[in-house]
């Protein structure tokens, strides 16, 4: 039997390193795209709401007696993920990446969705609400990633068929 503010805890702490992940694998996105601007600066800014949204975190755990100390191993709990998306060297990255990026905020809008409704069990409407605003965030950003595919793709397709030009990134 596991205690309902305890699986909050728990959910709280999962979230505070998917939004680590995040951060390193926006971060990893942005170094390397040099061809595609509008999905940079989309990237570049989701990357600074990111670091807000582990600042919003590092309040609710605080505020719920859990010291960030306890957060920081779990950190590598979602590199199976990032690794499996980073796509490094393949050799339409950016399209991948895309996807990647795509399917990552989706878990996200998911992960937050459960938060909301495990906070709102318990009576703690601080938690509740910071994770409300955060997945505004979220939605938007995968809302962006999936209209633009599109054209991402296409830009893609384009420079890839161009003799002499990088497509990849
Ligand atoms: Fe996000």
């Amino acid at each position: 039997m596991t205690d309902a503010n305890e699986n909050l805890n728990d959910w709280l702490r999962d979230a505070h390193a998917m939004e680590q992940q995040a951060e390193k694998m926006l971060t990893a996105q942005a170094e390397r795209l040099e061809h595609y601007p509008a999905l940079k600066a989309r990237i570049v800014e989701h990357i600074d709401e990111t670091r807000w949204q582990q600042r919003l975190l590092d309040e609710c755990l605080a505020r719920r007696g859990i010291g960030s100390s306890l957060v920081k191993d779990i950190g590598g709990k979602l590199m199976a993920f990032g690794q499996a998306i980073g796509g490094m060297s393949a050799t339409d990255e950016v399209v991948k990446g895309a996807i990647a990026g795509y399917v990552f905020e989706n878990l996200e809008i998911a992960s937050y969705t459960a938060l909301i409704a495990a906070a709102g069990q318990v009576g703690d409407s601080a938690t509740k609400s910071a994770c409300e605003q955060i997945i505004v965030q979220e939605r938007a950003m995968a809302a962006w990633l999936l209209e633009h595919l599109p054209q991402i793709t296409e830009a893609f397709l384009a420079r890839a068929a161009t003799p002499g030009v990088t497509a990849k990134v």
